[in-house]
């Protein structure tokens, strides 16, 4: 039998808990033993529940028992969630983590220490919520140079800029209509302003560079500037409107960022909406290749980290490879990349915005609009854009839009 701690009983840690009950049988079976949740760490009470009896307040209480091997790290937060895991890393117990904020700003570090103490720190339910993506890239993608990879990472981004899609919605009332129904938090900073995806992009691009690619250092750019009539171009051009978090190979670095970009109908990702997550993943031998899912919510989430449980449990005594080093990798700055920019022109600086683009510039015009224009400029890099599209100052109208592909 393993004995497991869950440390924190609120969405993530309850389901941690109803996965494991659920599932019993075929968790047991794939674990080649008995789970049994010995513990639940949380500061709250929870009369009438099954589990009551196992709610602790004390930490050391699970550190201490050396019955427990597995610790399942529900909290969130680079607070006390760090410190438990240290802890619990250092006396040789596991810990299967959802906490995308921990692993993206403490990965490398807790995972020498992981590997210092023959036990693991997996972070399957980290990046895309139940969707398998960790495991692909540290195991399955092995033989690969992963030259890309491009993901819808945010929920509640998604459904959002989905709802505006389709229903010709502004930010402000979908963001409401998010909060009202629990799709986006009271406080929604952290979604809109993309810094959650941020954290996931941080992750999975130092997977695939094998260095630490440090979440400050990437550019994040959210989506409240995003309007409905970007979606009417959007709509006439056949492309939609998405919060993207890439990471890419340029001149021999890495790029990676967040921002919301304006995606062709043939693109893969064109289809994720709502809700669902998807990572678009480029390999030098195996081409693209992508992974779909929910990416949140209680049990898809849980079920990710129920299967780093499992993969704990058959590995117990031995440190699962991950290549992920502490040296910080070699970001390259957005301003050298390449790509085509959509941006919407007054009447009145038409004229101007044809004279700075050149040659290559295309024009749409939405029916009915005599106000405006949209302008899709050539391949250009971000600097060159920056400097000419800034000439414009008090001509345009919103903001510009990347495009990808
Ligand atoms: N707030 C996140 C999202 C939850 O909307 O995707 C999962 O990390």
């Amino acid at each position: 039998m393993i004995k497991i701690a869950v440390l924190g009983y609120g969405t993530v840690g309850s389901g941690v808990v109803e996965v494991i009950e659920k599932n019993k049988d075929i968790v047991n079976k794939k674990s080649g033993e008995e789970i049994e949740i010995k513990y639940i760490l949380d500061l709250r009470e929870f009369p009438g529940d099954p589990y009551e009896d196992k709610v602790v307040h004390d930490f050391s209480r699970i550190l201490a028992d050396d019955e427990i091997q597995i610790v399942c790290e529900t909290m969130g937060g680079v607070g006390a969630a760090y410190e438990f895991t240290k802890q619990a890393l250092s006396a040789g117990k596991s810990v299967c983590t959802s906490n995308k904020e921990l692993v993206a700003a403490h990965g490398p570090e807790l995972l020498a220490l992981a590997k210092g103490h023959a036990c693991n720190y997996l972070f399957e339910a980290s990046v895309g919520g139940g969707i398998p993506i960790i495991r692909p890239m540290n195991y399955s993608l092995t033989a690969e140079r992963i030259e890309a990879v491009t993901g819808i990472l945010n929920g509640t981004t998604n459904y959002i800029l989905s709802k505006m899609e389709y229903e010709g919605a502004d930010y402000d009332t979908v963001l409401k209509e998010a909060q009202e129904k629990g799709y986006a938090e009271r406080n929604p900073e952290a979604d809109v302003e993309g810094h959650d995806a941020c954290r996931k992009i941080a992750i999975l691009s130092s997977l695939m560079t094998g260095k630490n690619v440090d979440y400050r250092k990437i550019y994040t750019e959210g989506i409240t500037k995003v309007e409905s009539r970007d979606f009417e171009y959007a709509k006439q051009l056949g492309m939609s409107i998405k919060l993207l978090a890439l990471s890419k190979e340029v001149e021999n670095k890495t790029v990676a960022m967040v921002s919301p970009f304006l995606i062709d109908g043939a693109h893969p990702l064109h289809m994720v909406n709502g809700v669902f997550n998807a990572v678009f993943v480029r390999g030098n031998m195996l081409g693209d290749s992508m992974y779909y899912g929910k990416g949140a919510g209680k049990l898809p989430t849980a079920s990710a980290v129920v299967s780093d449980v499992i993969d704990c449990a058959r590995h117990i005594g031995k440190v699962l490879m991950c290549f992920w080093d502490a040296e910080e990798a070699d970001l390259l700055s957005i301003d050298r990349v390449q790509r085509k920019f959509f941006f919407r022109v007054k009447a009145e600086g038409l004229a101007m915005a044809r004279e700075l683009f050149g040659q290559g510039l295309e024009e749409v015009s939405l029916p009915g609009v005599k106000e405006e224009c949209g302008i899709i400029t050539p391949v250009i890099s971000e600097a060159d854009f920056a400097d000419r599209y800034g000439k414009l100052e008090g001509l345009v109208v919103g903001r510009r839009l990347r495009i990808e592909g």
